[in-house]
């Protein structure tokens, strides 16, 4: 059995989730292709998988997990539960499945990013951002962005580093209206794509 079997075999998310994952597959894919032709698709597809694989876990079922492998929360991740399932996800995929680290760490760092992310980092991040079942306006203007400055620009990878600062501007504007935390790696993603674009 392949690990994309295998992981397919074991996914146990709801069919909404399972719908955001096969949107996710599709966008990384694509992503990969267009952006980073060294991943291969069963690379990409494998990843973004996994990449929620813990999502609908309870806080409870997280704090285990960490637990099992001598890990903690830290007081930012049990304010914004959220945080802890990429973390989570990352560490089943490296300790049960043997995921290589270059998948481990795209899906540790899919939820906030971080400066200068590598290439898979970057196209499981996006991919989750922009996938095509995601209806949140924000959602769906900064796909809208992405695909245009993508068919505008000769600099392909201008346009995917304009579409990153705009997500990150998203997530920053939200997370402050909302009132919650800032993750630092967000802020210093958002930074270092921004002096990429100088
Ligand atoms: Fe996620
Ligand atoms: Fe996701």
């Amino acid at each position: 059995m392949t690990d994309i079997q295998r992981v397919r075999n074991d996914l146990k998310l709801s069919e909404k989730r399972m719908r955001h994952t096969e949107g996710v597959v599709r966008a990384a894919v694509l992503l990969a292709s267009r952006h980073f032709p060294e991943i291969s698709p069963e690379t990409a597809t494998l990843a973004a998988l996994f990449h929620d694989y813990t999502k609908e876990y309870t806080v409870e079922q997280h704090l285990q997990v960490l637990a099992s492998y001598g890990q903690t929360a830290t007081a930012d991740e049990l304010t914004s539960p959220k945080l802890l399932h990429a973390r989570t996800a990352a560490l089943i995929a490296e300790k049960e499945y043997g995921l290589s680290p270059e998948i481990v760490s795209a899906i540790r760092w899919h939820t906030t990013g971080r400066e200068n992310m590598e290439p898979l980092e970057c196209v499981i991040y996006f991919a989750d951002y922009i996938e095509d079942g995601r209806t949140f306006p924000a959602c769906v203007r900064l796909r809208t962005y992405y695909e245009k400055q993508y068919a505008s620009l000769k600099d392909k990878s201008r346009a995917l580093n304009k579409a990153l600062v705009r997500s990150f501007d998203i997530t920053i504007r939200d997370l402050l209206s909302e009132g919650k935390t800032v993750d630092p790696n967000t802020v210093s993603a958002r930074n270092s794509y921004l002096r990429c674009l100088k």
